[in-house]
């Protein structure tokens, strides 16, 4: 029997301990076996004989349990320590998202016309030849169409060039006086360092009884605005077309790169093209059935601003998604 005693002190698992019950206790055991001896054995031994086999049940399965707790305890000591967590360990950051450069800079400028109270209004993604070109003063023929090649899809349908039919939008559902910008996604058939096929711009459009609107209005409110923009910038006024203003004018800063002195960015001549503008043409407001008013109305592109602000190169690295540019506006 010595044997069982020490085979149980060395167990070195619970799985060990449950052979050895086996092997003693089981059906087909040691006990049963010693047991069984008894048959054979005389009269007067088999009292002893029995008392010392009961006696060593006894001990034996008081050994193996006080063994099976210690190597439970151990076992579930060594599972805790293996499986455990370290609270305290620092873990991998994870990335934390930033507003893209596009969005702030279109968010600063809905900023400065909200302060200005101008209404914020969104038109469609997806135009009508109407609201795109021909209200516009843009027939089907007309060659200035050519600038704005575009996506189409059946029945005059197609991508809008620009954000100017929000202001068709906006008279055809509400009478004057307005005061609106419209920032949102255009589309044209353009892919170079300054120009991709989906950008962003802000127009704005001012409508109010005729004669109260001037262009020394729309010459005060530009100017102000493109200081919030760009700082202590000189704006000057250049001449130009449009369809749907006369007259028309392109605004330039300084450029913010040289101040004015003339570099590679400003192609040595110290201004920058920044936005169009001009008073609402007469055919717009025939178009959309507006009667005694007058107006202005501008447009920008916001790629184009957050470029200078940020001092981007290539326009299409605004849109290319690498988190290395993206990370430097978080
Ligand atoms: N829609 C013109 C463009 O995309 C910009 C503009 C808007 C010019 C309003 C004048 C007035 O080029």
């Amino acid at each position: 029997m010595k044997k069982w005693y020490d085979a149980i002190k060395e167990a070195q698992s619970v799985d060990e301990i449950e052979e050895i019950r086996i092997a003693v206790f089981g059906k087909k055991g040691v006990l049963v076996a010693e047991f069984a001896k008894l048959k054979s054995a005389s009269d007067d031994e088999k009292a002893k004989i029995a008392q010392e086999l009961n006696i060593h049940k006894n001990a034996l399965m008081d050994e193996l349990t006080s063994r099976k707790i210690t190597l439970q305890t151990l076992e579930l000591q060594a599972a805790m320590r293996s499986e455990s967590i370290d609270v305290s360990m620092f873990s991998k950051t994870s990335q934390s998202g930033a507003l893209h450069p596009v969005m702030q800079t279109m968010d600063r400028i809905v900023e400065y016309f909200s302060a200005m109270n101008f209404a914020v209004k969104t038109g469609t993604m997806v135009e009508d030849d109407f609201n795109n070109f021909e209200a516009l003063n843009l027939p089907k023929h007309h060659p200035a169409r050519d600038m704005q090649d575009t996506f189409y899809f059946k029945d005059e349908m197609l991508l809008r060039t620009h954000t100017s039919p929000v202001q068709i939008r906006t008279m055809m559902s509400t009478k004057p006086p307005i005061r609106m910008i419209a920032p949102g996604a255009v589309f044209r058939r353009d892919y170079d360092i300054t120009h991709t096929p989906m950008f962003h711009q802000v127009e704005g459009l001012l409508v109010d009884k005729e004669g109260r609107v001037s262009f020394a209005n729309l010459k005060y409110i530009l100017e102000d605005f493109l200081k919030y923009m760009f700082g202590d910038v000189r704006v000057r006024f250049r001449p130009s077309f449009f369809p749907f203003t006369e007259p028309s004018a392109e605004v330039d800063i300084s450029c913010v790169f040289c101040d004015g002195d003339g570099c590679r960015v400003c192609s040595k001549t110290g201004w920058l093209e920044v936005l169009g503008c001009g008073i609402v043409d007469p055919n717009v407001f025939e178009a959309v059935g507006y009667e005694n008013v007058s107006g202005y109305a501008f447009g920008l592109g916001v790629e184009r601003f957050a470029m200078l602000i940020h001092q981007i190169g290539d326009l299409r690295s605004l849109f290319e998604g690498d988190i290395k540019l993206l990370e430097q506006f978080q």
